[in-house]
């Protein structure tokens, strides 16, 4: 075999090994391999200089940096979309649509998408190669980020030949200008802001920023590093070929071309469909991989695209169905400091209502005192609110620009500091070495974190007390009804009755399911007692290596310590805990009520995974999470939440995330559902 036809060889098997990897997202080719097949075409081109061409796969490392972008002139221009962010606005679009189109009582096909929340670029492919690619500019005019873009693994350098042929036995055209959008995944934006935090540096405020900063490096080989990913989303300039007849067929097309389509991509009939696809959508955002900020509906005909045709920058036939925004920006009117569960005092923004993320939002958590100051947060500052799904809003960050001329120099509010004395009891605050937590130092004393205990005591996961919210257990606390959990069993239907807000039914509703949490196992009781640094692993772990609250309650250090994954911090947060006169009053109390049922000791249960930690991550086949976990511990080891260096497995299914990707960086073992079922049977037999 001569050296040219090696090289093109090795130019294949890599590029079908990066599409098998990070556009099927199922890679065949172990790393090892591709690294030694990767040095071998390498050391070829640099023999033969004349070998190595530019949709080299060795090309995608980056090029020398460049003084600045050229201009690139679009050939058909990239457009905007118009937005809707209601679904009356839905309803009108679909309206116009049909209109424009004169069918009036017939449900319009339409070609339903994500918006991805990335930036926009067009890939110019010449006879089925990358020759340029660039940002969508003003519309008319970008910026050549070519060098940038051979640096995007997803991004094909060359079409494959083998499927020049569309479905319909079209040929493939000379010209082909692909659109889509950069992005970053999460897990390489939290990688990126990792590493630039432990390096001091000043971390992206989101993925899309970072996307955009990324793509925007005059150095590409920076731009290598960053892992950027790619959607396709339509085509621009084509020619010497016909077309599929819809969207839908233009996506399939690019897709046998191994551009990355995103496989929410669908079509659906009329406003109903159109709806549907956006409370579906919306409801999988979280649990994407990337960010996206809405839909993308587009009149799946192209016939009737063309019909439709534009009004001044942006198409008839398509519109952009927005989620309500994650971020906002509003006034911070005051900081309060709120008392937690273990006596952690959190400073809250009391912030002007903003809607964001779906709802009106009032307070948002500003973490802790260090990051105030990292911010420089100041009460009349505009700040940025995020609320994201279900988690806590937060102040992410303080607009500088809008600080009044006068306050920049003399703020007229100073900077935040802790109290030193607990705003709910007076108690002394204490802040720890090494802690970034101020606590109150009163413990149960204090009513926040007596009101904290109770409500984490009757949680889902804890006891699962239904119907026991945090509003009542407020007015329970300080009406004296309630001081300990203990309490809650001796409540009356009359003494709740009496409470704000309750009726007769309800109090009758909440003693049962009070009555229905005694005989709680002992891994419930043990975590649902609230131990700093006792989560549900750490609780049930106790519970099976001691089997009695009386063998945990006397144990000591070292007997503490013989339990798996039990270290000195949590050891000894045990032993203050049960040192503790009325912790132990409050347990007997709750030992009268049967409030729990001891187990079994298995101290030494021995199976083919005893002393191994697994983590699991993604989808298995058949069996779900809860499952996995229960085999893994009925064969002695232990499921853990992260991937360390101590994990002995990961058993991974679809769409694991970056617990697999860590993994295979620490080389630790991985397994998929068959493989980790026959390790378990061994246990069996
Ligand atoms: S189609 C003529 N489809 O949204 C219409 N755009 O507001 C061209 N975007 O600049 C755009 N996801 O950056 C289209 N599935 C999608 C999209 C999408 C995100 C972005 C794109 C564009 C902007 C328009």
């Amino acid at each position: 075999m001569t050296d040219a036809v090696r090289a093109a060889e090795l130019r294949r098997l890599l590029e079908d090994a990066n599409y098998q990897y990070y556009v099927l997202d199922a890679p065949l080719l172990p790393d090892i391999e591709y690294d030694r097949l990767f040095r071998e075409l390498l050391a070829l081109e640099s023999d033969h200089p004349e070998l190595a061409t530019p949709d080299s796969p060795t090309q995608r490392v980056g090029a020398l940096p460049q003084k600045d972008f050229a201009p690139v002139t679009h050939a058909v221009a990239m457009l905007s979309l118009n937005n809707a962010f209601s679904e009356a606005e839905v309803v009108a679009f679909d309206r116009r649509v049909r209109e424009g189109l004169a069918c009036d009582d017939e449900a319009i096909e339409y070609a339903v998408e994500p918006k991805f929340d990335g930036l926009a670029v067009t890939l110019r492919y010449e006879n089925g190669c990358f020759v340029r690619g660039a940002t969508r500019g003003d519309g008319s005019i970008g910026e050549d980020v070519s060098a940038n873009l051979r640096t995007i693994p997803a991004i094909p350098m060359r079409l494959p030949i083998e499927s020049t042929r569309d479905g319909d036995g079209r040929v493939v055209p000379e010209v082909l200008e692909v659109r889509g959008e950069v992005l970053m995944l999460r897990k390489d934006f939290e990688r990126l802001n990792a590493n630039a935090r432990a390096q001091g540096l000043k971390p992206f405020a989101n993925p899309r920023n970072a996307a955009a900063g990324s793509l925007r490096q005059l150095d590409s080989r920076m731009t290598a590093k960053r892992r950027l990913s790619f959607f396709a989303y339509g085509i621009g300039q084509v020619e010497g070929a016909t077309l599929p007849e819809t969207h839908g067929g233009v996506m399939r097309l690019l897709a046998s071309l191994r551009f990355p389509v995103a496989p929410q991509c669908t079509t659906t009939k009329g406003v109903a469909g159109l709806l549907a696809f956006f409370q579906n959508l919306g409801a999988q955002r979280d649990a994407l991989p990337y960010d996206i900020d809405g839909a993308v509906y587009k009149v799946n005909q192209m016939a009737n695209q063309t019909r439709l045709g534009f009004v001044s920058r942006a198409p008839r036939f398509a519109i952009a169905h927005k989620f309500p925004a994650q971020e906002e920006l509003t006034t911070l009117e005051a900081i309060e400091v709120q008392v937690g569960r273990t006596g952690s005092l959190t400073p809250v923004a009391r912030l002007a209502p903003v809607f964001v993320g779906g709802v009106t939002v009032t307070n948002a958590t500003l973490h802790n005192e260090d990051e105030i100051r990292r911010k420089d947060v100041r009460v009349g500052d505009t700040v940025i609110v995020r609320r994201a799904g279900d988690v806590i809003p937060e102040v992410v960050g303080v607009l500088l620009e809008r600080r009044p001329m006068r306050d920049l120099l003399e703020p007229l509010h100073p900077a935040f500091v802790m109290p030193t004395h607990c705003p709910e009891c007076g108690a002394v605050v204490l802040r720890l070495e090494g802690e970034t937590a101020a606590r109150c130092s009163n413990g149960l004393a204090c009513p926040a974190q007596r009101k904290g205990a109770i409500i984490h005591f009757a949680s889902r996961r804890a006891m699962d007390i239904d119907g026991l919210g945090d509003k009542l257990v407020e007015q329970l606390v300080d009406q004296g009804l309630v001081m300990t959990p203990a309490d809650l069993y001796a409540l009356s239907v009359q003494q709740l009755a009496g409470l704000e807000r309750m009726a007769e039914k309800s109090a009758t509703n909440l003693v049962a399911a009070i009555e229905a949490s005694r005989k709680r196992e002992l891994a419930r009781f043990v975590f649902a007692l609230g131990i700093r640094h006792v989560g549900e692993q750490t609780a049930k772990d106790l519970a099976r290596h001691f089997g009695g609250m009386d063998a945990l309650m006397t144990a000591d250090e070292e007997a503490l310590l013989r339990v798996n994954e039990v270290g000195p911090v949590v050891a000894a947060s045990l032993l203050a805990f049960f040192a503790e006169p009325h912790n132990r009053h409050v347990i007997e109390r709750l030992r009268d009520v049967h409030a729990w049922v001891d187990g079994e000791a298995h101290p030494h249960q021995s199976g083919v995974l005893t002393g191994k930690t697994l983590v699991l991550t993604g989808t298995l086949p058949t069996l779900s999470r809860d499952e996995a976990k229960a085999l893994i511990e009925s064969a002695g080891g232990k499921a853990a939440g992260s991937v360390s260096k101590k994990t002995d497995f990961v058993v991974a299914g679809d769409e694991a995330g970056s617990k697999l990707t860590k993994a295979q960086e620490l080389g630790v073992t991985i397994l998929d559902e068959a493989a980790f079922l026959q390790l378990i049977e061994g246990v069996k037999q």
